[in-house]
This record gives C-alpha cells, sequence and structure tokens, in this order.
C-alpha cells in the first residue's frame, strides 16, 4: 500500500505537511532516484531511498536485509557467468552495495544476510566471535550417535581440515538433521559428513547468531530486518559479539 509522500516526509520531523508539499512541488524530491511529482504519491518506507536536494532523508547508514536464498545462485556480489543473490534484487538495492555476511554454496538454501555494514559482517564471520550457524541437513543414510560424538569431538578430516566441536542432532526421521557450526569453512558440513560416509543430499541454513530464518519468506524472498532483529544482532550478537556503534 504505502504511505504518502508528503507524510513521509513530515514524519522525519524536518519539514512540516505544508513545507513537504512545497518541496515536492519544486522538484526537489527523488524516490529511489526519480523525481517525484506529487505529495500524494504512495511508497513503502522500508528500502526507500528518498532524498531532498539529493542527500538522503531517513537517517539509517546501512541497510539489513534477511534473504531466503534458493538453490542456483552463488553467494556472491557480482559473476561473469553465473547468478548471484544480488540478482534477487530491484535496482534501487542493488545500488547500495550490499553484500551477502558468508557464504553458502551454490546448491545451499536458507538464511543469508546482506548489509553494507561492513563491521558487522566481520565480527559476524570472526572466528574470534564463534557466532552459532544451524542448518537442516539431508544426508544419503542415517545419521547415528557414532556421528554425533564425532562431531562433539571435533573432527580432523583426510584431506588436513581441523574442524571446532559442532553440534549433531538426528531428527525423527535420521536422514536428516540439525547441525550447529561455529565457523564456516570451504563445504565444511559436506565435508565433514562425507567423512562419515554420509554424503549431503539437502542442506539449508535455519539461523545466525541470534538471526533466524522468517518462515514465511519463501526461497528467493527478502525482507528488512525488523528492529528487533537489528537490536540483537548490532547490540549484543546474541551475548556472543560486543556491541558496535
Ligand atoms: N557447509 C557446507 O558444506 N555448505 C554450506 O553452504 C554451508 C555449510
Amino acid at each position: 500500500m504505502g504511505e504518502r509522500l508528503d507524510k513521509l516526509l513530515a514524519d522525519t520531523g524536518r519539514w512540516s505537511r505544508r513545507e513537504s508539499k512545497e518541496l515536492i512541488r519544486q522538484g526537489r524530491v527523488t524516490a529511489n532516484g526519480q523525481r517525484c511529482k506529487g505529495p500524494e504519491e504512495k511508497y513503502e518506507r522500508e528500502c526507500l531511498d528518498l532524498r531532498v536536494d539529493g542527500a538522503p532523508v531517513f537517517a539509517e547508514k546501512y541497510t539489513y536485509l534477511m534473504l531466503h536464498k534458493p538453490g542456483g545462485l552463488l553467494s556472491a556480489t557480482q559473476d561473469r557467468n553465473q547468478r548471484t543473490v544480488l540478482d534477487l534484487l530491484p535496482a534501487e538495492l542493488r545500488r547500495r552495495e550490499l553484500f551477502p555476511v558468508g557464504r553458502l554454496d551454490k546448491d545451499t538454501e536458507g538464511l543469508l544476510l546482506l548489509t553494507n555494514h561492513g563491521e558487522l559482517a566481520h565480527q559476524l564471520l570472526s572466528p574470534k566471535w564463534h557466532v552459532d550457524k544451524v542448518y537442516l541437513a539431508q544426508v544419503a543414510g542415517q545419521l547415528n550417535q557414532a556421528d554425533v560424538e564425532a562431531f562433539e569431538g571435533g573432527m580432523t578430516l583426510g584431506d588436513g581440515l581441523v574442524c571446532l566441536p559442532a553440534g549433531l542432532e538426528p531428527l525423527a526421521d535420521p536422514s536428516w538433521g540439525r547441525v550447529t557450526l561455529r565457523e564456516g569453512k570451504f563445504h565444511q558440513i559436506k565435508r565433514m559428513l562425507a567423512a562419515r560416509g554420509k554424503p549431503v543430499v539437502y542442506l539449508k541454513r535455519l539461523s545466525m547468531g541470534p538471526l533466524e530464518l522468517d518462515p514465511e519468506l519463501k526461497p528467493g524472498e527478502f525482507r528488512p530486518l525488523t528492529e528487533a532483529e537489528k537490536g540483537a544482532l548490532l547490540g549484543c550478537g546474541g551475548g556472543q559479539i560486543p556491541p558496535l556503534k
């Protein structure tokens, strides 16, 4: 539905409704790069790049999007030959220089945070802060107690990869399990489970620190983080990382 343009401007407290109308009439207001024509135009507040004389109206410095990554796309900002998760965003969001926080394999689905907040990304990914990432995995075979203990003990793989202790919880159907990692090495879950003789056939990320994949988001859909989600990530990282400025 959206809100009227003059209301959006007036809600910032910087201009009255009458002054807002005047700014629009003078052609000084743009929305997502297009000059606005009248105060009655309606826009969604979230993800709106609204400017007066070229200066952003909303104070937010950074953008944070939760994406339900579908299979088949690269977790990268650009690629010569293949589609990336950034291709799912409209042009006005692509202009914000967003990048995915951490990589999911091309065939992995689920939670991906897109932001242009470099310091947050650095903290969430730093091994120093051990932010838990939880995945749903399906394997060819059945997960058992020996697999759980191997994960808990910290595996060293045949290819030399040394893994921190990780969580594995087989589900009611033991070809499915919930895996919790505190690091994110290349193809880590696939390599750990392959080393147990149980190759992964499906993988989906459910959460990262305090951020959980919104069950309402279908693969390929995204939405801005709520204030509560932003607060959890920025304020304390679920108690795991120190507050950011
Ligand atoms: N582990 C994997 O093997 N792949 C992913 O995409 C994420 C974790």
